[in-house]
C-alpha cells in the first residue's frame, strides 16, 4: 500500500516576498501554471498584504485571477487581516492562509498588530460568508529571532484559539530555521495527540541546514502535509536572518526515496527550477538539481582520467 503525503508549493508567496526584484505578473502566472501541472496538492500563489509591506506581491489580484486552475490543486493565498481576506475571496481564492505569530514580538514586527489584534482579525475572517476556507499559519512556532525559545504552552494556546474558531487546518512554521528534529517530533506529537482532528502542515526553513531533518521528524510524528519552495527560495522580510524554505525538489526526492507517494513529478519540477535563475536574476539552492536524483546511474569510466 502506498503511503500518501501532500506537498504544498509556497515559492510564489514565501519565495517572492523576499526577492529584491519584482517578477512581472505574466511571468508569475506562467510559472504558477507550469507548477499546476506537476502534481502538487496545493500552491500558495501570492499574499494579499499591504503593497508597502510586500511590494513584490502587489499584483496579487491579477495573479490569482490570471492563473489557469487545474482541478485537484488547491490555490491558497496568505492574508494578514480581514481586508486581505476580502480581497482574496473577491479574486476567488480556494483557501485563505491567515498568518500570525506564536511570539508577540514577531507578530508586531511582521504584522504591526498584537496577538490579540491578530486573533480578532482571524475571528472576523472566520465569520465572513466564505470564511470557512481557512488555514491558520503560526509563525515562529519553534523559536523567535527576537525572543528565542517559544514555549510549547504558547503554541498550544494559539492552536486552542484556532480550534475554538472552527479552524482545523493549521500550519506550524519555523520562520527562521530555529527548530531541531527532536523538538519538532515532540511538538507535533503533542499537538496531534491533543487535537487528532487537525490537518497539520509543517513549514520549515533551511536557515541552519536542519530543514529536511525537521521534515523527516515531522513525518515520523504523523504529519502528512509539507510546505516547501522550489529552489529553496523564501523567507520573511520582517524576521532578521531569515532565509529559504525547505527546497521542494529535495523534499519530494527524500519523501519518494523513503517510499512515500507525493503525487509530484520530480522531473517536471526540476525542469521548472532550471528556469528560475532567469526568472529571478540569480541562482537558486537545491542539492538534487545539482547532483541528479539518487536513482540516476552513471556509466563506469574506462579510466580515472574520465572522472577528472
Ligand atoms: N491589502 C492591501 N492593503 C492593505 C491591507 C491589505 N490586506 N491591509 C492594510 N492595507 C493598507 C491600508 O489600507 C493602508 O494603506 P494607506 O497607507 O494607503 O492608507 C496601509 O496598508 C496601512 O494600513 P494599516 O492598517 O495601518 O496597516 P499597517 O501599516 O499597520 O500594516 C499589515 C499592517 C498587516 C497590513 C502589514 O503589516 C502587512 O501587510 N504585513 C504583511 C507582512 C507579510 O506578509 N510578511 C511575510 C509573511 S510571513
Ligand atoms: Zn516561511
Amino acid at each position: 500500500m502506498t503511503r500518501r503525503v501532500f506537498v504544498h508549493e509556497v515559492a510564489p508567496r514565501d519565495g517572492l516576498q523576499i526577492e529584491p526584484r519584482f517578477v512581472p505578473t505574466e511571468d508569475k502566472i506562467a510559472w504558477i501554471d507550469a507548477l499546476s501541472r506537476t502534481g502538487l496538492a496545493k500552491i500558495e500563489v501570492t499574499s494579499f498584504t499591504s503593497p508597502r509591506a510586500i511590494p513584490t506581491l502587489a499584483d496579487a489580484d491579477a495573479v490569482l485571477r490570471g492563473i489557469a486552475r487545474v482541478p485537484g490543486v488547491t490555490y491558497a493565498a496568505l492574508v494578514p487581516n480581514a481586508r486581505g481576506a476580502e480581497r482574496a475571496l473577491a479574486a476567488n481564492v480556494d483557501e485563505l492562509n491567515v498568518v500570525m505569530s506564536a511570539s508577540e514580538s514577531h507578530n508586531q514586527a511582521n504584522l504591526r498588530m498584537t496577538s490579540a489584534q491578530s486573533l480578532a482579525q482571524l475571528a472576523a475572517i472566520a465569520s465572513l460568508p466564505r470564511g470557512k476556507v481557512i488555514n491558520a499559519s503560526l509563525s515562529t512556532a519553534f523559536g523567535c529571532p527576537f525572543e528565542g525559545d517559544v514555549p510549547a504552552a504558547r503554541v498550544f494556546d494559539r492552536v486552542a484559539a484556532f480550534v475554538t474558531l472552527g479552524i482545523t487546518r493549521i500550519t506550524l512554521c519555523d520562520t527562521t530555521g530555529m527548530a531541531n528534529p527532536a523538538q519538532v517530533g515532540t511538538l507535533c506529537r503533542q499537538i496531534a495527540n491533543r487535537w487528532p482532528e487537525l490537518e497539520l502542515t509543517a513549514h520549515f526553513h533551511n536557515t541552519r541546514g536542519m530543514g529536511l531533518a525537521n521534515a523527516a521528524a515531522a513525518l515520523d510524528a504523523g504529519v502528512r502535509r509539507f510546505d516547501a519552495a522550489l529552489g529553496g527560495i523564501g523567507g520573511c522580510p520582517f524576521a532578521p536572518g531569515a532565509s529559504g524554505n525547505v527546497c521542494t525538489e529535495d523534499l519530494v526526492h527524500m519523501l519518494e526515496a523513503m517510499g512515500w507517494d507525493t503525487g509530484v513529478d520530480l522531473d517536471a519540477l526540476l525542469a521548472i527550477t532550471e528556469r528560475m535563475p532567469a526568472l529571478l536574476g540569480h541562482d537558486v539552492e537545491g542539492q538534487v538539481r545539482k547532483a541528479g536524483p539518487a536513482t540516476r546511474r552513471h556509466a563506469l569510466p574506462q579510466s580515472r582520467d574520465e572522472l577528472a
